[in-house]
């Protein structure tokens, strides 16, 4: 595959510093083996997510300066909701601080008003499971089967199991409160959803009078993969399909530090009259009034300037082909990864680099830290640690998430990263299981926080 040319120039620079091999281990000791720990001047390459992490463009950067930062009405307000309703067609939106906060009120107001506790999802993201449990919610993953085999090569394992979901459904439809559709599906890889998926998950929820969630953190990426692979797709436009797919949700809620290229901000939205009013009431007791939503005026306007770039297939070309280019050049080194390689990052089947440690002893998180000795780089481990003991009894995969930020490095860092992993991987029993010392008592997300050691 040819190196993927970026299609911007650097005009701003923030050096990068690549401590001795001494140094970093110092700093992951006290770091407590876990990277979530580290300080980003420690950190050479930083893959540890996608989000809030990438480049504004120079007309963000200019959009900033237009911020209106009126508490209510604001000229910034209404750039923003145009926006949305321009290129998203989503007439009633409400901004918020990020994706989590969304979560939180939508998710809330939405128990509250359905009633029902049963939650499915094809793979709920971290945050948004961890907000249902502290609600009493019982949050399903109904990922097709292919999803849970790294090595299958499917072209939309973000699907969710249509099968699976009637069966719910019909067996246990009045103890569901609504469906969530992560597009595309992060936990399980950054994989997309096609958009006959999403219109058979909606035939399905209309038929039991059950709404549509759509977590759109990634939709611009998750169109450009149904233009790339979908039967009969290729002719149209991302905007085009973006904006058919979300035709196909009830409620809506963004991180937009992903796809609104931003570094902080987010989004809820419904086409409902009813839960805007309660959605509304929600935002102005926890986040802002409702024309700022905690974000600061320029903040709305460099989200409805992103949301716009996102779009531009010029940018998505590269994007996807620059994670997929990264992915490419592991499998030619004999990493194994998921496969297909996602649209915001490459997941390394850390169950399989390190057969030698067990689940228990966090194999995707000791990855991450053997990275890091090794070469700086920080990536995330996606597996017990982060999603604990399987409750199903199926065995989740043990990954290490390269994420990718948006517009930030180019082909010779992804480069050194494919090297370095490389490394690592063919020389296994350098890399040391973990034991958890300390957890704090949060369900779901502890793994941010988590204090490690060698096993
Ligand atoms: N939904 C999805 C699909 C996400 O990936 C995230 C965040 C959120 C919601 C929450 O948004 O961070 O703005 O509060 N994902 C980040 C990640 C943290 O690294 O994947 P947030």
């Amino acid at each position: 595959m040819d190196l993927p040319l970026e299609p911007y120039r650097i005009r701003m620079v923030e050096p990068l510093r690549l401590l001795p091999r001494e140094e970093r281990m110092k700093r992951l000791r006290e770091a407590h083996w876990n990277v979530f720990r580290l300080r980003s001047v420690d950190v050479f390459i930083d893959l540890l997510t996608d989000s809030g992490t990438g480049a504004m463009s120079v007309e963000q950067w200019a959009a900033l300066m237009r911020g209106d930062e009126a508490y209510a009405g604001a000229r910034s307000w209404e750039a923003f909701q145009k926006t949305v309703r321009e290129a998203l067609g989503l007439e009633m939106v409400l901004p918020v601080h990020q994706g989590r906060a969304g979560e939180r009120i939508l998710y809330t107001t939405l128990l509250r008003v359905r009633g029902g506790r049963v939650v499915p999802a094809n793979a709920h993201f971290d945050t948004g499971r961890a907000v249902l449990l502290d609600r009493g919610a019982v949050p399903l993953d109904l990922p097709i089967p292919a999803a849970l085999e790294p090595r299958r090569d499917h072209p939309f394992k973000g699907n969710m199991d249509v099968g699976a979901l009637e069966r719910l459904l019909r067996e246990r439809g009045g103890e569901v409160s609504f469906v969530v559709m992560v597009l595309t599906n992060n936990t399980l890889g950054g994989q997309p959803v096609s958009l006959e998926n999403l219109r058979s998950v909606r035939e399905a929820a209309d038929s039991h009078g059950v709404p549509l969630v759509l977590d759109i953190s990634r939709f611009a990426e998750n169109a450009w993969f149904v233009k790339e692979r979908e039967p009969g797709q290729r002719g149209r436009s991302v905007a085009e399909i973006a904006r058919e797919m979300l035709g196909l949700g009830d409620h809506f809620v963004m991180s937009a530090k992903k796809d609104g290229l931003v570094n902080i901000g987010g989004f809820i939205a419904t086409r409902e009259p009813q839960v805007y009013e309660e959605l509304a009431a929600r935002v102005v007791l926890e986040e802002g009034f409702v024309t700022y939503g905690g974000l600061a005026g320029r903040d709305l306007e460099a989200m409805a300037q992103g949301l716009r770039e996102v779009l531009d297939e010029e940018y998505l070309r590269h994007r996807v082909e620059q994670v997929r280019w990264l992915g490419e050049m592991l499998e030619e080194r004999g990493v194994p990864i998921l496969k297909p390689v996602g649209g915001h990052a490459v997941y390394v089947d850390a169950g399989e680099a390190l057969p030698h440690i067990p689940p228990e002893q966090f194999p995707a998180d000791a990855l991450a830290a053997a990275l890091y000795l090794e070469s700086g780089v920080r990536a995330v481990g996606l597996g017990r640690l982060a999603f604990g003991e399987p409750g199903d009894g199926r065995e989740r995969p043990e990954l290490l998430r390269l994420a990718v930020p948006r517009r930030t490095y180019t082909a010779s860092h992804l480069s050194y990263v494919a090297e370095a992993l490389a490394r690592v991987v063919s020389n296994p029993s350098s890399v040391k299981g973990l034991r958890l010392k300390w957890e704090p008592r949060v369900r779901g997300v502890g793994h941010c926080l988590a204090k490690l050691e060698p096993a």
